[in-house]
């Protein structure tokens, strides 16, 4: 196949950062989307509807002058402290689209996330109510529980009695990087769903860590063995509506991610729809990324899928060094790297 037409894709969950960064992440998705949900992991969270409407003000104001424009679906960002009557302002709000859970510690700018996942049930029964998804970044924080288990974890210990309690709440497992999470949501009620990366359809531990650290393959939840890496794709290709795309492209200045501390994220919107068609194209199931890009998001959000189209040719380009972000500078993922499929 030379040339792939689809439906214009949805990006489930992206993070977009604050001031002079947003002009460079906006055209990035600008490139591909038709909606994006924007994170409210920033410092500090977007606790508010007010909040997330400032700074959804901030991101359309970021895209005015770009050919195309994405609509940005808010988040705000779940605390031990947000009300029922907050949740209640932000499903009225009609531009806040979901809550995120951070388990504190988990990931970056986390600090303020749940320390107690009980202490936030009695929101939850307001969201499952209101009809209001929650996304979970699922890991489990504790020093105990190494790195590798900590989505398994989090699953036997918060998930499923989460999702026992709450049976009918909207849930997406953000970033799922386990066969034990993919094996989960398949398990469950059609509102049980998860995001899938570009990058865990690309990569497994052994790109982290063999021959070499290369700390721009470092992401939450960190990249675990083949085994789960197949596990991952054959969810993402499978067909079935409760997996969908979400780049959770999150970008870290080079010299922040080459450090003695690196953190965690990996930067795919520079080639968001690239990327996947590479991971969809190895697993042959080409024909299946439509519907995983621009169908089953939609669907699950009850929201109209998009009337435009994009088109990938196979013309090879090379993904760039570096690339601006506001004032300094990042490392995209696949820097100097061919690409084979390329968006027009
Ligand atoms: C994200 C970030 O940098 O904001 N990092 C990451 O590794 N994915 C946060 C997150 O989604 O965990
Ligand atoms: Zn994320």
């Amino acid at each position: 196949m030379r040339e792939l037409l689809i439906t214009r894709p949805d990006d489930w969950h992206v993070h977009l950062r604050d001031g002079a960064i947003l002009a460079d992440t906006c055209a990035d998705m600008a490139r591909y989307f038709g909606r994006m949900v924007v994170m409210p992991n920033l410092d500090p969270p977007v606790t508010t509807v007010s909040a997330a409407a400032a700074y959804r003000q901030r991101i359309v104001a970021a895209m005015e002058n770009l050919p195309r424009q994405v609509e940005p679906l808010m988040t705000l960002y779940l605390t031990e402290r947000t009300s029922s009557a907050e949740i209640e302002r932000a499903a009225d709000s009609g531009l806040v689209h979901a809550v995120k859970l951070y388990p504190a510690g988990a990931t970056t700018h986390s600090a303020a996330g749940v320390r107690e996942i009980r202490a936030v049930y009695p929101v939850l029964e307001t969201m499952q109510k209101l009809g209001l998804p929650l996304l979970i970044h699922g890991e489990v924080t504790s020093s105990d529980i190494d790195i590798f288990d900590r989505e398994k974890v989090f699953i036997d210990r918060h998930l499923e009695p989460l999702v026992a309690a709450f049976p009918e709440l909207k849930v997406v497992l953000e970033h799922i990087s386990t066969a034990e999470a993919a094996a989960f949501i398949s398990a469950q009620a059609p509102h049980v769903g998860a995001t899938i990366t570009a990058h865990h359809l690309l990569y497994n531990r052994n790109h982290l860590l063999a021959g070499g650290i290369r700390p721009h393959y470092y992401c939450l939840p960190v990249l675990k063995r083949d085994t789960h890496q197949q596990a991952v794709i054959q969810a993402a290709t499978s067909g079935d509506p409760r997996f969908f795309l979400g780049t959770d492209s999150a970008p870290h200045a080079t010299a922040d991610k080459q450090s003695a501390c690196g953190c965690a994220g990996c930067y795919t919107a520079h080639a968001a729809i690239e990327l996947y068609a590479e991971a969809f194209e190895r697993a042959h199931a080409l024909d299946r990324l439509e519907a995983f890009a621009a169908f089953h998001g939609a669907d699950f959000y009850g929201l109209p899928r998009n009337r435009g189209q994009l088109t990938l040719r196979r013309d090879s380009w090379t993904v760039p060094e570096r690339l601006a972000l506001g004032d300094s500078e990042l490392t995209p993922l696949c820097s100097g790297e061919q690409l084979a499929w390329n968006v027009t």
